[in-house]
């Protein structure tokens, strides 16, 4: 799948931007303020129905206009899809797939399937455990087709549980009756994720066989209660014996919500031992990595889009994050400062330059500069 031209206007700095986007590699380059993250946003936006910059639409439109708008040709499967949103700032949405008004942004969720590198993703390694529960479970969104309905099923039953502990005084019937239901879904969302990461750990395997330090590092999915407790009945127990202690709380401390993934080298936490630099090769490798896992499932392609990624690179880092990226056969936007930190790393016909300046975009058909 990819992405075949975009089209956005008054979005951010982007008073009316289009282009032809290339297949595989699609360099923006711009110095700072000239809209690069902004137009790896609108297409972020597109697949997300948000932003990973900010949670309030208003402020991706552009300032004294009253709305933004986004096209764009996709093809997926051999088809092509026409897809347009238009957000004003007073919040109103307006959806078309294929000239016609659709209601749900999870329509174009599936057609898009999005991954996204920013200076922001080192938050995997040092944010909480929610980080690391989103980027696995991204994946299993594509790959395991029951994980989903799982998923929503096991949240219900979650929020029902951490209602009751705000009202019940003593573990009841009714207590165990969800406590039944959120042990038998904790264990099929457990076993989901366990088959997922042992995919992903094969992938990363495959990906890094080149290079000693990524080999050596090992993952460890940790499913949010102790490891000894392997049975419906010794979580439900669990669950049971911690009822005063999660009443007194508030929510419940042990569950697939706690789920978590250690990476570790020598036994110790990779963010502890690596240096910056290891860190977002780490990073493009475990990203790179879950696209391969997507890729092999089935249909779907995603699209990678990569913001600044030479910074706090050497070129040795920078060459190895190529390699990574050389076979995936997804397509990818990566923007940067300057051309040559990127350029040099990719075969001239497999990518395309755009140039942002002050929120316009000039394609660039070759290497001199010079504009088409
Ligand atoms: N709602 C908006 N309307 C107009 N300009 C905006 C809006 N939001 C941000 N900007 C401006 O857009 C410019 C581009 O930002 P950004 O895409 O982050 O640049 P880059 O990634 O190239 O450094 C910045 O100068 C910023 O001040
Ligand atoms: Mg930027």
């Amino acid at each position: 799948m990819s992405l075949l031209s975009l089209h956005a206007s008054q979005f951010r700095n982007l008073t009316a931007v289009s282009f032809n986007a290339h297949p595989q590699f699609n360099l923006v380059v711009g110095s700072n303020g000239s809209g690069k993250t902004s137009l790896l946003e609108a297409i972020y936006y597109l697949a997300h129905g948000r932003s990973f910059r900010t949670n309030r639409p208003q402020r991706l439109v552009q300032h004294d206009t009253d709305a933004f708008t986004l096209h764009a040709k996709l093809s997926a499967q051999q088809q092509t899809h026409s897809l347009g949103l238009k957000r004003d700032k007073q919040g109103e949405l307006v959806l078309r797939l294929n000239g016609a008004n659709v209601n749900r942004l999870a329509e174009f969720a599936a057609l898009l399937p999005v991954q996204l590198i920013t200076p922001d993703s080192f938050r995997l390694f040092f944010g909480g455990p929610k980080e690391r529960r989103q980027f696995f479970d991204m994946g299993l969104f594509h790959v395991e087709p029951n994980f989903f309905d799982c998923w929503l099923r096991f949240n219900k039953v979650l929020k029902q549980r951490n209602a009751l502990l705000k009202t019940s005084r003593h573990y009841d019937n009714q207590f165990q009756f969800w406590d039944e239901q959120f042990v038998a879904l904790a264990f099929e969302l457990q076993q989901l994720r366990q088959a997922y990461v042992t995919r992903l750990q094969q992938a990363f395997s495959e990906l890094t066989n080149a290079d000693a330090l990524m080999q050596q590092l090992s993952f460890q999915l940790q499913q949010g209660w102790p490891d000894k407790l392997n049975t419906p009945e010794q979580l439900l127990q669990l669950l049971q014996q911690s009822f005063a202690q999660d009443s007194r709380m508030g929510f419940s401390q042990h569950g697939p919500q706690k789920a978590d993934l250690k990476i570790k080298k020598d036994q110790v936490s990779a963010e502890e031992v690596l240096s910056r630099g290891q860190l977002k090769v780490l990073l493009f490798a475990l990203k790179i990595a879950q696209n391969n896992v997507i890729r092999d499932s089935g249909k779907k392609q995603p699209l990678l889009l990569i913001d600044d990624l030479a910074s706090e690179l050497d070129q040795a880092s920078t060459r190895q994050i190529f390699s990574y990226l050389r076979d995936i056969n997804s397509q990818v936007f990566i923007t940067a400062i300057n051309a040559e930190q990127v350029t040099p790393f990719i075969a001239s016909e497999k990518q395309a330059m755009f140039h942002v300046e002050h929120g316009q975009l000039t394609a660039r058909t070759d290497n001199d500069g010079r504009t088409k």
